[in-house]
């Protein structure tokens, strides 16, 4: 046989074998019996769940990685901020939670600061080096519990909550819901939420010169071509708004007076009571281009004791990064006033904010 024969009849075989597999294929979906057997049908979910279940694998993930576990140990401000809350207001005897316990570092200075017993509890399979964390330094009254938060239970309540589930976004590592959801079960009434007192900043404020990064359609001279055609093309997603990648060398000035934008204390918010939409007005105190609403937060044990990652304050705790809204730039003048509106879906998710700035002329 010719190898061009041999060929043609590979190549009919393929075809009549496919096309029975069509035949069949098609039979099987016209037949209700069959169809179901062959392609049961999916388990429909909503949004919100596939939306949680992704956070909560990249929580997940994320915090396995060494790499993120070091950036948090070595950030000076934010190991003093929590070392000094625990010493400061520990009490000896007191049962705590230690909620995310990560590299299992908050429990064991729980634990030396005269804690009666610790329940270290994480999703992440980080939770094995906090075990030898704990064994390598003599820590014997922690127990480690590697399930979400949520599916905690204990035979007590506790005193203390302990936790540090602060994002850029302070509330995007659902520190909310899952320190509420401990709280409202295992929490003693009386008992303390570290740290409770958190503050969301969202100021108006201007980029330097030469870090500026306009919108594609407000470059309307690269060398003599004009981009403001793009503004047809504005994209929709509020992702695309979002800037992510900020460094300390992006912020020249604030506009106006930094003030909270949101305040929250975990002893006594509820999902539910969070407004979804809140306003800041400005009076403008520093002339510049308006280039956004730089996102920050505040944390507050006492007023001698704050933890901050407000791009402009040299005792930052450096490992939070901080994010930019982006708006369309403006001219302000001193006296100007801006009305800030941030409306949100969830404020675990930044991807469901949606900002505008609005602008009055002074006198
Ligand atoms: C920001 S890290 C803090 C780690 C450690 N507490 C520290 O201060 O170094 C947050 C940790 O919480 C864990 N985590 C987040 N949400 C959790 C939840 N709902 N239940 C259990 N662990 C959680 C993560 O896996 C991560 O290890």
């Amino acid at each position: 046989m010719s190898i061009s024969s041999i060929q043609r009849f590979t190549v009919s075989l393929s075809q009549r074998v496919r096309a029975g597999c069509t035949r069949l294929r098609k039979r099987l979906v016209a037949s209700p019996r069959l169809h179901d057997w062959f392609y049961p049908p999916e388990k429909i979910r909503s949004p919100e769940e596939e939306e949680a279940d992704k956070y909560r694998q990249f929580n997940v993930d994320y915090f396995t990685d060494l790499h993120a576990q070091e950036r948090m140990l070595a950030d000076q401000q934010r190991m003093a901020f929590y070392h000094q809350a625990i010493t400061r207001k520990i009490q000896k005897g007191d049962r705590v939670i230690d909620l995310g316990t990560g590299t299992g570092i908050l429990a064991a200075f729980a634990s030396r600061a005269g804690a009666g017993q610790v329940y270290a509890v994480d999703h992440s399979s980080i939770i094995d080096h906090a075990m030898e964390l704990a064994a390598v330094n003599g820590i014997e009254n922690v127990d480690f519990e590697d399930v979400h938060s949520s599916k905690l239970y204990l035979e007590e309540k506790v005193d203390v909550i302990l936790h540090e589930q602060i994002g850029d976004f302070l509330f995007d590592e659902a520190m909310v819901p899952n320190v509420c959801d401990l709280r409202d079960r295992l929490l003693k009434p009386d008992g303390l939420i570290l740290p409770s007192e958190f503050e969301l900043f969202c100021e108006p404020m201007t980029l330097h010169d030469d870090r500026r990064v306009p919108f594609i359609w407000e470059l309307n001279d690269v060398y003599g071509f004009d981009f403001s055609y793009m503004e047809r093309s504005r994209p929709k997603d509020s992702e695309y708004y979002g800037l992510v990648s900020c460094d300390l060398g992006f912020v020249k000035h604030f506009l106006g007076e930094p003030e909270p934008i949101l305040s929250v204390d975990l002893h006594t918010v509820t999902e539910s009571s969070m407004p979804l939409k809140v306003k800041l007005t400005r009076k403008v105190t520093r002339a510049g281009m308006l280039d956004g609403l730089v996102v920050y937060m505040k944390a507050k044990v006492d007023n001698d004791l704050v933890l901050s990652s407000n791009p402009l304050d040299p005792k930052r705790a450096p490992h939070w990064g901080f994010r930019i809204l982006r708006l369309d730039q403006s001219d302000v003048e001193v006296g100007d006033e801006l009305e800030v509106t941030l409306t949100v879906k969830d404020w675990s998710n930044p991807e469901t904010w949606d900002w505008n700035c609005g602008q009055w002329g002074g006198e």
